[in-house]
């Protein structure tokens, strides 16, 4: 989605004889949209063609379950262990057709560079930092990065030494009906273009690659480099006796960037304003929003946490990060909770009462809304809170009550 850039080494006019070093260089155009969309065209030492074998591995499409079942969700990724690595740890929690929400808390470095060929993912790093090493340049991640990764990025993350310590946890939304991640349109001139001055963030936020480009040797298996290419619902090996991230400089729109969340100027009001002043971006039959830290609504008679909504065309996930939020009872940094559509939902018993002189949030959660029902896997059902649906009943309205009397 994001504007011009242009890194390293790269011909007058494209589709011309690039020499570097003495050799001729490959071209690549990586375009999305057949050859209508947005595109980077991307010169190579070597043939980005020449693979010496690819194999198909493991399945990889989620088995989603309870996908009739009706009611308020609470999952704990607090309580998901370490396990895997930032590819093969990544858990699917909740998904349907359009988009595929993963927990990933990984312990174990990546063996291989991974391409998604079917979908493009946005990351956020809940904690951990460390570098993600893709074809286009380095990336730095940090806590609170939202890493959005076209579909088709060769790329390779690593955490900060060692993983465990540092903490590494993310959540990813992976499109996987094949749309492009991208900022809402009416932030931006004609829809595409720069940045509007009422959009809450704007070019000067995105954290381009920095055009230092090559494969790290660790990243070798057998004396090859190996990508891991998810593509039609499995992973499949790809080896090549070059390295495929060989690029000698590249051009374009098309590329992985970061965007981080404190970078997001909250939109405010005098009375409660909904999500969509929080959106962050959007694709196909999904949108990302973000909660930042802010100050709160400032009529005197404001009532500080959102009213009761139906989500009549959408089921909403909200992944509460940091903070505390103040609308809700019982959740905590790194719960996930899932309110579908068909059925309303509002603040907790007691929240209201509790924030009427409450000036700001420090709260950091970010949200999901999808434009079809979304189903858990049964690493979902591992972590829920099964309590969670009634929790907003009247016996404990009057417990709480009593409680502040
Ligand atoms: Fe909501």
């Amino acid at each position: 989605m994001c504007y011009y850039i242009s890194r390293g080494s790269i011909p007058h006019k494209r589709h011309t004889r690039h020499m570097v070093n003495g050799q001729l260089a490959f071209e690549e155009v990586f375009g999305t949209e057949g050859f209508s969309g947005t595109m980077s065209t991307i010169y190579h030492k070597h043939a980005p063609t020449a693979v010496e074998s690819c194999e198909i591995g493991r399945v990889v499409e989620p088995t989603y379950v309870q996908s009739r079942v009706l009611r308020m969700r609470h999952l704990k990724t607090q309580d998901m262990l370490p396990n895997g690595d930032p590819i093969s740890g990544r858990k699917v929690l909740l998904g349907n057709a359009d988009v595929e929400i993963s927990m990933c808390v990984p312990n174990e470095r990546m063996p291989t560079l991974y391409k998604n060929g079917q979908s493009d993912e946005c990351i956020f790093i809940q904690s951990g930092s460390g570098t993600i090493t893709t074809m286009f340049g380095k990336l730095t991640m940090e806590p609170r990065d939202f890493v959005v990764i076209p579909k088709g990025t060769i790329y390779r993350m690593d955490f900060d030494k060692p993983i465990a310590a540092a903490g590494a946890r993310f959540i990813t939304m992976e499109y996987v009906n094949g749309s492009h991640i991208q900022a809402p349109p009416r932030y931006r001139q004609g829809g595409v273009g720069q940045f509007l001055e009422n959009s809450p963030y704007c070019e000067r936020d995105i954290r381009a690659p920095n055009g230092e480009f090559g494969t790290p040797a660790t990243a070798m298996v057998d004396g090859m480099y190996e990508i891991i290419v998810k593509a039609r619902g499995a992973l499949h090996s790809f080896r090549y006796l070059h390295d495929p991230m060989d690029i000698v400089g590249f051009d374009g729109v098309c590329w992985p960037y970061c965007f981080n969340a404190m970078d997001f100027a909250p939109i405010v009001g005098q009375l409660h304003l909904p999500p969509p002043v929080h959106q962050v971006f959007e694709g196909h039959n999904a949108v990302i929003c973000c909660f930042c830290p802010r100050p709160l609504d400032f009529h005197p008679n404001a009532i500080r946490v959102p009213y009761a909504h139906s989500n009549i065309d959408s089921d909403e996930v909200m992944f509460y990060a940091e903070g505390r939020y103040p609308a809700r009872r019982g959740i905590s940094q790194g719960s996930i909770t899932l309110h579908p559509l068909g059925i309303p939902h509002g603040p907790h018993p007691g929240t209201i009462e509790a924030t009427l002189n409450q000036r700001s949030t420090d709260e950091l959660a970010v949200m999901c809304d999808t434009f079809r029902p979304l189903a858990p896997t049964q690493e979902a059902l591992a972590v829920e809170d099964e309590a969670y649906f009634s929790s907003w009943c009247a016996p404990k309205t009057k417990a709480l009550v009593q409680q502040h009397a």
